[in-house]
């Protein structure tokens, strides 16, 4: 119930400006935000990586309704990934970028989807140039068809263009089989927003079988899986299934949530995996931090309270 209340409240305008101009939710959005600029993801990155993670950034930003903006988005990744070439930290693909469609033009009112697909055909030109790779976020039901669409028909000049499936969805075993070939990059988490009880699992235990479906037929295909969960249950069956069918752990990577299990991060990049930190930046945190706190309301808690007590 509070998590849908929170995703509602995501979407709203009036909400947004009460929380964004709050005078401390700044300071609680930081545990979650490396900051605003992309010198501030930089900084962040170069520390990451000095403790022997991933790292993909992603400039904050979603529903964007003007071609300009959508543009200036574009023009801002081209320039992270610049900086990330001259500061070296793209070698190998350490550090690289999640764009989400709907930031760089899909939800526009007319060409939507050529607009996002020449933005990110953009942002991918200037990846391969830095050395490293693109990962097409994926945003609400409503749009997975043409994310889906959209990241296909990259594939044809930018084949290590990654995308992302949502085990919250009935529809995602399908997806991954389609998905589980040579050369595929594959983003698998829960799924962190609204949808209607048709097109999504409703209970927890359900959304957690199927990505445990969805991760085992990745897994067992020849492409590259990026796990993204923080649950440490999903966690214990990915490794037992790797160990298992012999995946070695240069083959498939897991994911995890600038400042959230980051003990869970080092304690598995220590045992040798590869683990890479989403890490958000950018001044348009709202949607992306109510969707942390309806993920857990203990962190609502905590930013509730981190207000009343400076009033
Ligand atoms: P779950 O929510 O069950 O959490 C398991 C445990 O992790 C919790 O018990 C808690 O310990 C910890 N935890 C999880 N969330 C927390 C939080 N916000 N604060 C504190 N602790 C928390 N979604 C999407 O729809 N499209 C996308 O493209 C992406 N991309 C993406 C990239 C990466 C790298 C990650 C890790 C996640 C995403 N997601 C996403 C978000 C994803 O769908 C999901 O909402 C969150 O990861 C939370 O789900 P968990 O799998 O962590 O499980």
């Amino acid at each position: 119930m509070l998590r849908r209340v929170l995703l509602a409240a995501a979407a709203s305008q009036r909400i947004r400006h009460l929380t964004t101009t709050a005078p401390l939710a700044r300071d609680v959005v930081k545990r979650f935000v490396a900051g605003n600029t992309a010198a501030d993801a930089l900084a962040v990155t170069e520390r990451l990586l000095a403790e022997g993670l991933s790292v993909t950034i992603d400039y904050l930003g979603e529903d964007t309704v003007e071609v300009d903006q959508a543009a200036t988005v574009a023009s801002e990744y081209v320039t992270l990934l610049e900086l990330l070439a001259a500061a070296g930290l793209t070698v190998g693909g350490r550090a690289e970028v999640s764009v989400k469609p709907t930031a760089v033009g899909l939800g526009l009112p007319e060409h939507g989807n050529k607009t996002a697909a020449e933005n990110i055909a953009r942002i991918c030109r200037a990846a391969k140039a830095a050395g490293t790779t693109v990962t097409v976020d994926m945003e609400d039901h409503t749009r997975i068809e043409a994310t889906l669409r959209l990241v296909d028909e990259l594939r044809q000049d930018f084949p290590d263009v990654g995308c992302v499936i949502q085990s919250y969805l009935r529809r995602s075993p399908g997806d991954c089989q389609a998905l589980a070939v040579t050369g595929s990059r594959v983003r698998l988490c829960k799924g962190a927003y609204q949808a209607p009880d048709g097109v999504a699992l409703a209970a927890r235990s359900e959304v957690d079988r199927n990505f445990a479906r969805c991760m085992r037929i990745l897994l067992d295909g020849p492409g590259y899986p990026m796990l993204a969960t923080h649950d440490p249950r999903l966690v214990a069956i990915a490794k037992s299934r790797a160990a298992t069918i012999g995946r070695e752990p240069t083959s498939f990577e897991y994911q995890m949530l600038y400042g959230i299990r980051t003990d869970e991060q080092a304690a598995l990049a220590a045992e040798g995996a590869q683990v890479r930190v989403y890490v958000p930046y950018g001044n348009d945190w709202y949607g992306y931090f109510m969707r942390r706190l309806a993920e857990r309301p203990a962190n609502l808690t905590f930013f509730l309270r981190a207000i009343a007590s400076r009033h």
